[in-house]
């Protein structure tokens, strides 16, 4: 089964910062988990506007959906120095876009204003198929993440992280630990995009439907796949980059008026 068959137009109510691949790698496992049991259970941890709620709450597959987020206005990053803003940050404003999207189930979403971590055991129960982790983008925050979300997952679940190369080190330790203490975890990256996904507790059938959509087992969180990101993007902020790339944008235009 390939990307083709899945609906990016689920995305086009709330602004989602996910790139169309992203999204694609999400909806895979979305696809993958209904098709294997029928329904399923969904967890974010970092929910913002809304925007990767989009395809879970008019998904009638999706029995429940618990988004994790303790709305803070500004938030440690890996990429940065200085924090990141998210103004005006808050589970009502993200109420609002969810109730605009048509036939929305919002009933079937707990929220909890608060970090991953700080959740009790009995919180959420342990039926949790598809979690995907993007709140706080440091290796810190993603460690946590992990260890506490985990208490929540079901006996085979998938769990996703979003914006995989800027937490490169989190994952790899997260994959040390598993490799030591669970071996039937399997990592999986879907290709030019920054979704990296775990399949927990054995599940071969999951692991051959996903990589089906593409997936791929060839993971890039060595050290040089974080370095090579963040040389990438020091590159493209830089000013000399955007002049070069401004200049030979500008020939390109020249060169093509005269064909
Ligand atoms: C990148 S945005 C999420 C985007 C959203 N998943 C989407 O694709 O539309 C990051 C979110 O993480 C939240 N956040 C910050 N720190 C967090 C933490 N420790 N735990 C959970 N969420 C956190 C922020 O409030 C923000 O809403």
């Amino acid at each position: 089964m390939g990307t083709a068959s899945l609906d990016l137009t689920v995305y086009r109510w709330i602004q989602s910062e996910t790139s169309a691949r992203d999204r694609l790698a999400l909806l895979s496992i979305q696809a993958v988990l209904g098709a294997a049991l029928g329904t399923y259970t969904y967890l974010e941890v970092g929910s913002h506007l809304g925007g990767s709620l989009q395809p879970h709450v008019c998904r009638r597959q999706c029995k429940a959906i618990f988004s994790i987020d303790p709305r803070p206005l500004e938030q440690p990053d890996e990429r940065w120095k200085t924090a990141y803003k998210y103004e005006g940050n808050s589970t009502q404003r993200m109420f609002e876009h969810l109730a605009h999207i048509p036939e929305a189930d919002l009933e079937k979403i707990k929220t909890f204003e608060a970090c991953s971590w700080e959740l009790k055991p009995d919180d959420i129960p342990k039926c949790v198929d598809y979690a995907f982790i993007d709140g706080e983008h440091t290796n810190k925050a993603v460690l946590r993440d992990f260890e506490a979300v985990r208490r929540f997952l079901s006996d085979q679940a998938v769990m996703a992280f979003h914006d995989s190369l800027v937490t490169v080190a989190a994952l790899r330790a997260i994959r040390h630990g598993l490799d030591r203490s669970d071996s039937q975890a399997r990592f999986l990256f879907f290709p030019n995009s920054q979704v990296v996904c775990i399949v927990l507790g054995g599940a071969p059938g999951l692991v051959a439907s996903l990589i089906d959509f593409g997936w791929q087992t060839n993971v890039p969180i060595s050290r040089w796949a974080g370095a090579k990101r963040w040389l990438n993007e020091s590159i493209k902020r830089s000013r000399a980059y955007g002049f070069i790339r401004g200049r030979w944008n500008h020939r390109r235009r020249g060169q093509s008026g005269l064909c």
